[in-house]
């Protein structure tokens, strides 16, 4: 059995984060989405209601695949939470070019720091390459509609936020 780790700050998830975990569901028998617990960043959003969304969104979208996929937070090292989650896979997305870098950096760290564990890179679908987290809390910020973005699940959190038209 193959089981991939698909880890990030998921805060919030958005449509491209979705795309990379059915993408990935093609390759792995089952994914678990890692959702950081990073100190060094204060989220918009908390822990559970990450995971929340999440598990909302796997479930409204991925039909009957959705229970190929669990959710879980974790902080400190991602290669730790992949050995114990017992994955030998860390799935990561690339929108452009300009992700490359950091990923490239990440992935031989990763490596370096665990060999028995590969990371998978999945060029993010064209229609969601725009897209990232910040860019949708800094549109949902100035009152934007973001409803093309995010899942459904998303916008009426932004909006108790404060961040988001009510449509
Ligand atoms: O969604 P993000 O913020 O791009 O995800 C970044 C993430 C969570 C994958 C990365 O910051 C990470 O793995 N952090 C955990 C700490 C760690 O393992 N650091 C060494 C990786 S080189």
């Amino acid at each position: 059995m193959s089981r991939a780790i698909y880890p990030g700050s998921f805060d919030p998830l958005t449509l491209g984060h979705l795309d990379i975990v059915e993408r990935a569901l093609q390759v792995f028998d089952d994914v678990v989405v890692a959702v950081l617990l990073n100190p060094r960043k204060s989220p918009l959003f908390g822990e559970e209601e990450r995971v929340a969304i999440i598990r909302e969104a796997v479930a409204g979208r991925l039909g009957g695949d959705a229970p190929r996929v669990s959710v879980a937070s974790f902080d400190g090292l991602t290669v730790d939470f992949a050995r114990g989650a017992g994955a030998g896979f860390i799935v990561r997305g690339l929108r452009a070019v300009s992700d490359f870098e950091s990923e490239l950096q990440m992935a031989h760290t990763n490596r370096k720091m665990s060999a028995e564990i590969d990371t998978v890179f999945f060029m993010t679908a064209l229609e969601h390459s725009y897209l990232s987290s910040s860019l949708v809390k800094e549109i949902a910020t100035f009152g934007g509609d973001v409803s093309g973005m995010v899942p459904e699940g998303v916008l009426p959190r932004l909006r108790a936020r404060g961040g988001a038209p009510s449509v």
